[in-house]
């Protein structure tokens, strides 16, 4: 018979492997806010699209549905009306993001990937939200640099606890992408928290958001 460690430990490995996308400590519970919540309400384009990007060998990548259905609301709550996305792999949060503009919106869009983008832009198109996303494919970084003067309002920074990686200790045991990009997430988190032009709040929605308030 498993001890009660091992039955911890084997739970915490069905977790890494079944809820990566999720950082409650119980596989039930987010299967419980998936289906009371996010499911019944998401769009039917939404699901096509998060149902096509689970068939691609890079999946991991894709914004998770209660992450999606947060960033949503949160859009409409702030009635966003010109947005950004840095990274759009087949465009999750991009749909979720268009579906949440008025009909005269617009999203910037950048990837260095386009291959990905068309892959759920008929989807986008179908929902009837294309119009709105201007998409460029290349580095975010210098079309950032020449837009900085101007970008005021919200950001949101996705995966900022990386899995819970930000506070496993230095043995921890974690996949070599986690390991891997766990510093620049802290440094980034400790960048956002010194940085006096901006509030914050982090969120452990999805991979962990950091919602940023332009205040100077
Ligand atoms: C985690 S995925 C984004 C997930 C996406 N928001 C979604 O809802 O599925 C990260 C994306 O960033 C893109 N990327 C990586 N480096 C980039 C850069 N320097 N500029 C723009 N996009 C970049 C990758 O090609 C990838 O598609």
């Amino acid at each position: 018979m498993a001890s009660n460690a091992e039955d911890q430990q084997n739970q915490q490995g069905r977790h890494q492997e079944v809820g990566h996308k999720s950082l409650l400590q119980s596989d039930a519970l987010y299967q419980y806010i998936l289906e009371t919540s996010v499911y019944p309400r998401e769009p039917e384009s939404m699901k096509e699209l998060r149902e096509l990007t689970a068939k691609h060998p890079w999946n991991i990548m894709t914004t998770s549905a209660d992450e999606g259905q947060f960033l949503n609301m949160l859009l409409k709550l702030v009635n966003a009306k010109n947005t950004m996305e840095i990274g759009v792999y087949t465009g999750y949060s991009l749909l979720a993001t268009a579906l949440a503009l008025p009909d005269d919106g617009k999203i910037l869009a950048m990837d260095i990937n386009r291959e990905n983008y068309e892959l759920g832009l008929p989807v986008i198109q179908k929902a009837g939200v294309a119009h709105k996303i201007d998409f460029r494919e290349g580095p975010a970084l210098p079309v950032l640099d020449l837009l900085i003067q101007d970008v005021g309002g919200v950001i949101g920074y996705d995966n900022t606890l990386w899995n819970g990686s930000v506070v496993a200790p230095p043995d921890a045991p974690l996949r070599k992408y986690v390991r891997y990009y766990r510093d620049f997430v802290l440094e980034l988190n400790k960048a956002l928290a010194a940085d006096p032009r901006i509030e914050i709040c982090m969120l452990p929605v999805g991979d962990g958001v950091t919602i940023c308030r332009r205040i100077k």
